[in-house]
């Protein structure tokens, strides 16, 4: 068996220190806010594989769809002999592409949720014999530090994750990850598209409530972690479509007047009825805008992929 590499490159106390400073960021201002990455503990990366299986929740059907068609043409588009993976989860759909790149050296899987890493991580270095698993906890909103591997490097960050950030957030991600690039080495990105807004609302407000369980986890997160008392009970899985920034948001609306402890930031946050804390925006994207926000970034789009129904599209792009 190839070897499992997995290496925390956030200092000991990082995640704590970070989720302290989100929290008291967050819920101190006005309207309340969380960035997504707070919902991936084991629970909650167990609940977004969830999520990925429901009826209404499209993107991954449409994603696959196009990297069982396409794989075979990023991979001799890109010549990769490293993919690194940004938000890699269960790594799931990936396999689709490393079944395109049998001369594959090296799989760098990052990501905040070290249950998803490892359960991933530990499968992919006993299912392909011969590829190397270099597996980073880390924060790609923070920039990350990529192990020595051989390049050609195809850094891919599929599920549309990239909507989850705001657009200032968006430039500066995309300018980083066009720093991790050498010349040859390419970006595929993953992102949902807009389209009905009914679609879109019943893909982030499931019937049989999956996502209104991975929303509210976000609570249960800051229960155990800073000792808070939020009740999940209290509070309704709300998801909303934004037509004029074109995204989704999700919130948790607060059923009563109420006041929540935070002992670990001596904090006590004051809900109003009806009150609501936005937990993720996840934007839909035009072609037009993905190529400029590249451009931005100093990538030039190459290729532009879309499911049959036109409701995800993966592009590949490489430094300009
Ligand atoms: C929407 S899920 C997508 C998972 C998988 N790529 C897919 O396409 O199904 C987002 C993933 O990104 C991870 N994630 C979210 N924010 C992150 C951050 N700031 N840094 C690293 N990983 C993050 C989560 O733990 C989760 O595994």
């Amino acid at each position: 068996m190839s070897p499992f590499h997995l290496t925390r490159t956030l200092p000991e106390d990082a995640t704590g220190a970070a989720l302290r400073a989100d929290v008291l960021n967050g819920l101190t201002r006005t309207p309340k806010t969380l960035p997504p990455k707070w919902f991936y503990d084991a629970l909650g990366s167990a609940l977004f594989d969830r999520i990925t299986e429901l009826p209404e929740y499209y993107p991954t059907r449409a994603e696959r769809e196009i990297l069982l068609g396409r794989a075979a043409e990023i991979a001799a588009a890109s010549g990769a002999r490293t993919l690194v993976e940004l938000g890699s989860g269960s790594s799931d759909k990936t396999r689709h592409l490393l079944d395109a790149m049998p001369g594959l050296h090296a799989y760098v899987p990052v990501d905040v949720s070290e249950s998803a890493l490892r359960q991933a991580g530990e499968a992919l270095v006993a299912e392909r014999p011969g590829l190397e698993v270099h597996a980073l906890i880390a924060d790609f909103t923070a920039g990350i530090r990529l192990p020595e591997t051989p390049g050609p490097r195809l850094v891919a960050f599929l599920g549309g994750t990239i909507g989850n950030l705001v657009p200032e957030e968006r430039a500066a991600f995309l300018t980083s990850v066009r720093a991790l690039l050498a010349p040859g080495d390419a970006l595929l990105l993953g992102t949902d598209l807009v389209k009905d807004e009914g679609v879109l609302v019943a893909a982030y407000d499931d019937a049989a409530g999956v996502t209104a369980a991975f929303n509210k986890n976000v609570l249960s997160v800051m229960n155990r972690e800073l000792g808070a008392d939020f009740d999940p009970g209290a509070f309704d899985h709300v998801a909303v479509w934004d037509a004029e920034r074109e995204w989704i948001e999700m919130r948790l609306r607060s059923r009563t007047a109420q006041t929540v402890k935070v002992p670990a930031l001596d904090l006590a946050v004051d809900f109003a009825a009806g009150e609501e804390l936005r937990t993720e925006v996840s934007a839909k994207f035009r072609r037009e805008g993905v190529k400029a926000e590249l451009a931005t970034a100093g990538l030039n789009l190459t290729h532009w992929w879309t499911d049959a129904e036109g409701r995800f599209a993966l592009s590949l792009s490489v430094a300009g």
